[in-house]
């Protein structure tokens, strides 16, 4: 985790407020079975967690009415419990009730665009609850995945540091770290053109495709990482299923592709179901060049950094 989480301990001896960085996750692959009965897809994805860019999420607790305050510059935010992070506060109390009244305040600093497909939301989630154990300490591990998968499908990932295999609907989280011979660091460039692709309608769009077989991506990556090879292979073995109905649905989102990969990335993906481009470059410096050819054609361009 980034220097801002691994000081939440004595921000909050200092100040009360808990501070923590929540970063955004690239699924490298993605993989996407046929909707089980229940609605839901079941996935194979290998994530990376990208420490820059970030929202900062801080959150206080003091005597008071019981209830949650969401404070946050961008207007555009709802600021009751549709806010992933509200949700994941009020779903950690009803688990685990307190026992005097208390005000919990959620200061959101938010730098990742919403329906990005970069999990801004539920990465603020996970901060809240992460910060909620700091306060409280009241779930154990496996329960705050439990909380944390009720509140949505990309939660628990944001609870694992690193790199990861997420499984199942989501809810399936394995830290690939332990088993790496060594985790690479990415770095790369985040386009999102002015368009948010919502969700649901990305999965139902994919489920209207006759014959559709899934993508084998995950296990191509596996095989990559851990023979520890260079990143010109990771390019090769990304891939994700919704890029063939996304791109043709969207001419802003294809746009974006195309010119990240004329930028020269060393391949350009869509982020998750979109609306975002990752495009993955060869070092730092390369991604600099990605950022300065891009910088000025898309609303956001970011360089984007890998956590270690
Ligand atoms: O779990 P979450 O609320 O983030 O999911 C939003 C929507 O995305 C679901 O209602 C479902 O339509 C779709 N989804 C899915 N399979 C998944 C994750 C999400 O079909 N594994």
């Amino acid at each position: 985790m980034s220097d801002v989480s691994q000081n939440s301990a004595a921000n909050l001896a200092e100040t009360g407020e808990v501070t923590l960085s929540a970063p955004c996750k690239v699924n490298l692959t993605l993989d996407i079975f046929p909707p089980r009965p229940d609605g839901y897809h079941d996935l194979d994805s290998v994530v990376a967690k990208f420490d820059y860019p970030a929202d900062i999420v801080k959150v206080s607790v003091r005597p008071g009415p019981s209830r949650i305050l969401l404070l946050c510059k961008d207007k555009s935010l709802p600021r009751d419990e549709r806010n992933l992070a509200v949700r994941a506060a009020q779903i950690y109390r009803e688990a685990f009730p307190m026992s005097s009244e208390n005000t919990l305040y959620i200061r959101l600093e938010k730098r990742l665009p919403q329906q990005a497909g970069l999990g801004g939301g539920s990465s603020d989630a996970a901060a809240v609850l992460r910060a909620m154990q700091t306060l409280f300490g009241a779930a154990s591990e496996d329960k705050l995945r439990e909380v944390a998968a009720g509140i949505g499908s990309d939660v628990p990932l944001f609870l694992v540091d690193g790199m990861v295999r997420m499984q199942g609907r989501g809810e399936q989280v394995t830290p690939l770290s332990g088993e790496l011979p060594q985790q690479p660091v990415l770095h790369g460039i985040l386009v999102k053109p002015d368009v948010g692709v919502p969700t649901p309608a990305a999965y139902a769009a994919l489920d209207s495709l006759a014959g559709r077989q899934p993508g084998e991506a995950t296990a191509r990556m596996r095989e990559v990482l851990h023979q520890g090879t260079g990143v010109e292979e990771i390019a090769e073995a990304m891939g994700n299923d919704f890029e063939p109905v996304i791109l043709p649905r969207y001419p802003e989102i294809a746009a974006a592709h195309r010119a990240v990969r004329e930028a020269g990335a060393l391949r350009a993906l869509l982020c998750g179901s979109g609306a975002s481009v990752f495009g993955l470059a060869r070092d730092r410096e390369h991604a600099r060049e990605l950022a300065r050819q891009l910088a000025g054609k898309f609303p956001f361009v970011k360089i984007a950094t890998s956590s270690e």
